[in-house]
């Protein structure tokens, strides 16, 4: 395993999968073993909030990782585990077990190819505990397999938007306002990304509290109108430039550690 990431990319054009030739996959491989997966979800961010919200800003904070470092990004996995979500008009989901066969497919399919190192870059919190038992799988198939790297396979789960720097200057923003769904902080990223998106932004009643989240008609019960605890509308465009630059800064440093451990 090499120890150093492979240096910037021009742009994130150099670094996109869906754009490399054959070749060109054979040719990074021989210099670095490491891919970023960008995770989301298409579901409800509340009433202003896009359905993309989650996708969107994993792939962001993925693609300028990959550009920063010149690890290769993967096309961007959009739907995930969002069953509590489906009370809300929009939202597409997948089943645990769905994603967790989703997700241990397309690592199973990287490290055929000899990648060693799969770095997911997750936007949305209901994906986790899933992604977690497919990377399990994943290991005990290639091993199963005698895929030639099942002893070098190791997985990272990479959250944008817990990592540390990331929470303190959410918390620094936006104080209690942040609340845990529909975010200030993930609705920033997107404003960002997507001048559209400015003109949904309204000033909305008090949320819900943050709680607990079991079915879909519960969620709804429990948070009416989507959000978890949040104020959307404090969210700019400046804040979300400035918090995907956290963003990936934190993630490279993670990136690094995780291709260069043994
Ligand atoms: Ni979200």
């Amino acid at each position: 395993m090499n120890a150093t990431l492979p240096g910037p990319a021009a742009n994130t054009e150099a670094i996109r999968l869906a754009l490399q030739s054959w070749p060109d996959v054979e040719a990074y491989l021989k210099g670095c073993k490491g891919i970023i997966i960008p995770l989301g979800s298409t579901e409800q961010h509340g009433p202003t909030g896009a359905i993309g919200t989650d996708a969107l800003t994993a792939e962001a904070v993925a693609l300028e990782l990959g550009r920063r470092s010149g690890v290769l990004v993967t096309p961007a996995q959009a739907y995930g585990m969002a069953e509590h979500h489906l009370g809300f008009a929009g939202t597409m989901s997948l089943q645990p077990a769905t994603l967790m066969a989703v997700m241990h497919d397309l690592v199973l399919s990287l490290a055929t190819h000899g990648f060693e190192r799969i770095f997911v870059v997750n936007g949305h919190g209901g994906n986790m505990a899933t992604t977690k038992a497919a990377f399990a799988q994943a290991y005990g198939t290639a091993a199963s397999r005698g895929l030639p790297v099942a002893s070098k396979l190791r997985c990272r789960l990479s959250n944008w938007f817990m990592a540390g720097p990331v929470m303190r200057q959410a918390r620094e923003l936006y104080g209690d306002r942040e609340g845990q769904h529909a975010t200030p902080s993930e609705i920033a990223v997107t404003l960002h990304l997507h001048d559209s998106l400015i003109t949904k932004q309204r000033p909305l009643p008090e949320p819900a509290p943050c709680g607990a989240i079991h079915g879909p008609a519960d969620f709804r019960r429990r948070y009416p109108d989507g959000r978890m605890g949040s104020d959307p509308y404090l969210a700019t465009p400046e804040h979300g430039a400035e918090l995907l630059d956290t963003a990936v800064s934190a993630l490279r440093e993670d990136l690094e550690t995780f291709l260069s451990a043994a």
